[in-house]
């Protein structure tokens, strides 16, 4: 068997494909990481829609610093580390705000919303030097770039470009953005929970089409008995694909077996709904196509661009990232995104969704938690078991479908080549 590293293992003419457990337990592989991956990958920051005005901001932590994501007061957008060039205290300390400028709260240093320092002191205090070169200005991210209203930030000056980066993943967020009329925004509140396993358990998790129906049997049933499967041939056929979209990214598409807000009637959603609903559907169709239009209202894609955004655009559209903290415990975000002027009951069933199987108290997240912490305790046997098995589908000629294991194969061949060949 070929080793692509020390952690991975790949024999194309075997079809096997595996993956080391200790690269979910070790502390050193976690510290590897955190250089290799996350001070040099774009990392999804925040939906334009969170800083529509002038003013707006959010605090988050990204790639395991703390951020502030602005619109300055002319309408520019900023990442600030949030950290006061003084002593170090976060000048921003709620989720969010609008405000003209920031005020460090410890000895009152003063910035402008584009990150210029404010403060005058009396003559004494501080020096010229201390007013010029920016050097008591906000520090800013290194690169910050934006694609269909997903702002994206990356530590690493030297790094490519956004759109590069994306590379196929920008006709899967087209898809999305293309949704509203007038755009999409996330909804206002957002999910913010910790899950006692390796982060990476959740990049697998996102984009696994194997485990649904049994993982997930109880919603599956659920939706079975209020009504609201509705199978369509092609999914019976099994025309669904999984998908390696380059450089770790990777996706999952099928035809949804349930309802879709944007586009897809099921019973739940009322029969006053129903013309509404396929109005919308033959108006995506007029704008973009028999094809691209009925992709849009009728099918499922749940991405993952790498290393840890997931866009899942199923029965409501969630956007989630998922840090580190320690080998086996991650803080993971979620936000619910919908179309910009959508029907009031439409937005409300697209909530009712996100939380019924999406929320950190649906019908899927418990489930999934469940089985990514019983997979970080069964790594306590690592010394005896030491590898996990990601080769479902490897014999298959041509497409993959949706529940083999390609675009996990994908994930892991981009870890190693950032991560691996070091460890
Ligand atoms: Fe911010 Fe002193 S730490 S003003
Ligand atoms: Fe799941």
């Amino acid at each position: 068997m070929e080793k692509l590293s020390g952690m991975i293992c790949e024999d194309v003419g075997a079809h096997l494909f595996r993956v080391a457990r200790r690269a979910f337990t070790e502390p050193d592989v976690l510290a590897r990481e955190r250089d290799a991956i996350f001070d040099h990958c774009w990392l999804y920051v925040g939906h334009s829609s969170e800083i529509a005005a002038n003013g707006d901001y959010v605090t988050r932590s990204v790639g395991g610093r703390e951020i502030i994501f602005n619109r300055d007061r002319q309408g520019q957008v900023h990442t600030f580390l949030n950290t006061c060039p003084h002593r170090g205290a976060m000048v921003a300390r709620e989720p969010q705000g609008n405000a003209a400028g920031f005020r460090c709260f410890y000895h009152g240093w003063s910035f402008h919303s584009d990150g210029r320092f404010a403060s005058k002191f009396p003559e004494g205090n501080y020096g010229e030097s201390h007013y010029q070169g920016g050097c008591a200005n906000l520090t800013q991210a290194a690169q910050l770039a934006e694609y269909r209203g997903f702002w994206f930030l990356n530590f690493d000056a030297g790094a490519v470009d956004l759109e590069t980066y994306l590379g196929d993943c920008r006709e899967i967020l087209d898809l999305v953005a293309d949704q509203g009329e007038n755009g999409m925004e996330i909804v206002s509140g957002n999910p913010n929970y910790v899950i006692h396993a390796n982060w990476k358990l959740l990049a697998e998790n996102s984009i696994d089409g194997y485990h649904a129906h049994l993982t997930h049997k109880t919603y599956i049933d659920y939706l079975g008995n209020v009504g609201n499967m509705r199978v369509d041939e092609t999914f019976a056929a099994g025309l669904t694909t999984g998908s390696d979209l380059g450089s770790g990214h990777a996706m999952v598409e099928y035809p949804a077996p349930w309802g879709r807000p944007v586009a897809r009637w099921v019973p739940s959603f009322g029969e006053g709904k129903k013309a509404m609903v396929e109005a919308r559907a033959a108006e995506l169709i007029a704008r973009y196509g028999e094809k691209r239009g009925t992709r849009m209202a009728e099918w499922n894609r749940n991405m993952l661009i790498f290393p840890n955004l997931v866009v899942n655009d199923i029965m409501a559209i969630t956007v989630r990232t998922f840090y580190p903290v320690t080998p086996d415990e991650m803080h993971v975000s979620g936000w619910a995104l919908g179309v910009v002027g959508e029907d009031p009951d439409l937005r409300q069933l697209r909530l009712f969704n996100f939380l019924e199987f999406l929320g950190p108290g649906g019908f899927a997240t418990p489930d999934d938690v469940e089985a990514l912490e019983a997979c970080q305790r069964g790594y306590r046997n690592q010394r005896e078991a030491g590898w996990n098995d990601i080769s479902k589908g490897m014999p298959r000629e041509g497409q993959s479908r949706h529940d083999d294991e390609a675009q996990m194969r994908a994930f892991w061949r981009e870890w190693d080549r950032r991560v691996g060949g070091a460890a």
